[in-house]
């Protein structure tokens, strides 16, 4: 990204952001100690969630030292129901010591030696009250960063995803207002750049994003599920006179028997494929994480006696064939832009 990118995502996100934000309770009147209560709520539960939990939450303890002074069944009994009850203890901890001080800690770093506040909550809490240049990353901005960039990197882990977009994410961090950059960030991961259905179309930051160019931004970040196990597949996208070349699942097979499937490379016999994958899809099957890349050969590469049951199929019969549910994804997808489709 050049500096001028960088410039030009600031204000087109915060442009977006005074427009579109929604109107939430620590939004409203904002507070340190309403900003720490929601952060600490938020960690690891939806907005709509935690919104009736606020409200009861500082009617009963409207401070740090009315939370400081309660006791701890009361401070357990008003988390009821929210989970992780870890939060409400470290938080009631946070407010004593935080009462027992002349005057809360304004730094990251400090707040981050309070119990239950992690980085990315000690950015949210800096940056929006006391304007700490502190950048928020979570996955929902690794999410954007990674998309925006069409970072493709498959990361065995949230950790390692993060790790490497940081840096991104702290240059994209004004000095001026830092907090609401933050905020405007985790609005368009909500609101616009969500995991399973990104709204690209409304995105304003569209034009600076690499894969909603690209049409990739679902597949985007690569992040493999603990417990996962990843497989690469690599498969072959062949076209020749208006036919394209197809293999079909012997009648034995254990999975998806007669049906049809893009050929794959490793079949004995067909060539190796190079150069940048047509098109890359992602899927998970059981205990797999997998992603299938399909790349072009040219039909003078292949062997004139083709392999067992691969066979050129017509472009216009491809809908009387059954292809696997993935594969006819991806069929449907590079006759629409691939550039062999005659
Ligand atoms: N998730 C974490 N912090 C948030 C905030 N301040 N606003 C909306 N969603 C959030």
């Amino acid at each position: 990204m050049t500096d001028a990118h960088v410039r030009l995502f600031r204000q087109r996100l915060q442009t977006w952001f005074r427009a579109a934000k929604r109107d939430l309770p620590w939004r409203r009147d904002r507070s340190l100690y309403k900003t720490v209560v929601s952060e600490i709520m938020l960690q690891q539960t939806q907005v709509k969630t935690v919104i009736p939990y606020l409200a009861r939450w500082l009617e009963t303890f409207p401070d740090f030292a009315a939370l400081a002074a309660a006791p701890e069944t009361l401070v357990l009994k008003r988390w009821e129901g929210l989970g992780y009850y870890s939060r409400a203890r470290n938080l009631h901890a946070l407010a004593k010591k935080i009462a027992a001080l002349p005057a809360p800690p304004r730094a990251p770093e400090d707040w981050r030696e309070l119990p239950g506040v992690g980085p990315y909550t000690a950015a949210a809490i800096t940056s929006l009250s006391f304007g700490a240049p502190d950048a928020c990353v979570d996955g929902n901005v690794i999410r954007i960063l990674a998309r925006v960039t069409a970072d493709a990197t498959p990361f065995p882990n949230a950790a390692a995803a993060i790790k490497k977009l940081a840096p991104l994410a702290r240059r994209l961090l004004p000095a001026k207002n830092p907090g609401a950059h933050n905020e405007a960030m985790m609005e368009l991961g909500a609101l616009v750049c969500s995991k399973h259905t990104p709204l690209c179309p409304r995105c304003p930051v569209r034009a600076l994003c690499a894969a909603a160019r690209s049409g990739l931004a679902e597949n985007l970040p690569d992040i493999a599920r603990p417990g996962m196990r990843r497989q690469t597949r690599e498969l072959l996208w062949a076209v020749k006179n208006g036919k394209l070349l197809l293999r079909q699942i012997p009648a034995d097979a254990a999975r998806l028997a007669g049906l049809h499937e893009l050929p794959s490379a490793d079949v004995p016999g067909l060539p190796a494929a190079g150069g940048p994958p047509l098109a890359t899809q992602r899927r998970a099957l059981t205990r797999h994480a997998i992603t299938e890349n399909v790349r072009e050969i040219p039909p003078r590469a292949l062997p004139r006696r083709l392999p067992p049951r691969h066979f050129w199929v017509p472009l216009g019969k491809l809908g009387a064939i059954t292809l696997s549910g993935p594969h006819r994804r991806l069929v449907t997808r590079l006759l629409q832009t691939s550039t062999s489709n005659p």
